[in-house]
């Protein structure tokens, strides 16, 4: 059949989606998919109603994309698509909500609190300690994040972060190391442990800085990675999500896992961890594509 692909959009992680869009795309050529790249701009609809296409691969990051907005659309016109539905985009998204998804289902994750114009800086980080992350609740690609050292920080934190979201939060700061699990079809793919010599995996480590290392295996013993792949697939699914995705686990001093969000349409570009983590699991690029591309079925 014919697929339409989306990419671009009209989000804060444009950029990356447009890299994630162009590696998919070409993949999906090898494999002599009749696929189409569509920039999903605010004629998208027209596009796909008009394309006679038979289903979308979505290579969409952030509001609009991965939000269940698109998915939500794309119900409604009968056409199936890649990875999550309209619940669990929509709470992947935002991170605020799947910390409180996960904790009614009695996962860890590391204590928040919403800010807001008028909280009272001080004792947020009195009762979080500090460091800590201040987040909008929904974005990614840390953009709008801030990590906060000194409590005079924290109100221009608040101010950058609600440059991009009216929800905004702080979250503990976990010292110790940061995984991703990415999942795939249902199951957990060898997890990977970040280095960065930046605060925090930010923007700039994520897709500009060549100074982050990427370990996988990732160093734990079989028994412990095991553990974080099982914790990676429950923090998916208590969220209802479906197809692919990653979720990305701290770990502290004594080796407590703590699931900080869940990405539903994670990046696919040459710096981006699924890949990376696929191909670790015997699944070149292309096959992963193809797999990604499968999860629309049914
Ligand atoms: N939000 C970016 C694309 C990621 O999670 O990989
Ligand atoms: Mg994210």
């Amino acid at each position: 059949g014919r697929v339409a692909l989306l990419m671009g959009g009209l989000s804060a992680e444009r950029e990356v989606s447009l890299k994630s869009g162009a590696a998919c795309l070409a993949a999906l050529e090898r494999r002599r998919v009749d696929v189409h790249g569509i920039d999903a701009g605010r004629d998208v609809l027209d596009r796909l109603g008009t394309g006679g296409f038979d289903r979308v691969f979505i290579a969409l990051h952030g509001r609009g994309g991965e939000d269940g907005a698109i998915q939500g659309a794309l119900e409604t016109m009968g056409l199936p698509y890649t990875g999550s539905g309209v619940l669990a985009s929509a709470l992947g998204m935002d991170k605020l909500r799947t910390k409180q998804v996960w904790m009614g289902g009695g996962l860890p994750t590391p204590a928040f609190e919403v800010l807001t114009a008028d909280s009272d800086f001080a004792s947020v980080t009195a009762r979080l300690g500090l460091p800590l992350m201040v987040k909008p609740a929904r974005e990614g690609s840390s953009i709008g994040m801030s990590w906060v050292e000194s409590p005079e920080h924290l109100a221009a934190a608040y101010a950058e972060a609600a440059h991009y979201d009216r929800e905004v939060f702080a979250e503990a700061w976990v010292t110790g190391a940061e995984y991703t699990v990415a999942i795939l079809s249902g199951e957990a793919l060898p997890a990977i442990r970040l280095e960065t010599p930046h605060s925090f995996y930010d923007y700039e480590a994520k897709y500009r800085a060549n100074t982050t290392r990427y370990h996988v295996p990732c160093g734990l013993d079989a028994e412990r990675e095991a553990e974080l792949r099982r914790l990676a697939l429950d923090a998916f699914r208590s969220v209802g999500g479906s197809g692919w995705g990653r979720v990305d686990i701290m770990a502290d001093a004594e080796g407590r896992l703590w699931p900080i969000e869940v990405n539903t349409i994670p990046g696919m570009t040459d710096h981006s961890l699924v890949p990376m983590a696929a191909q670790a699991a015997g699944i070149d690029f292309d096959e992963l594509v193809w797999r990604i591309l499968e999860t629309s079925v049914g």
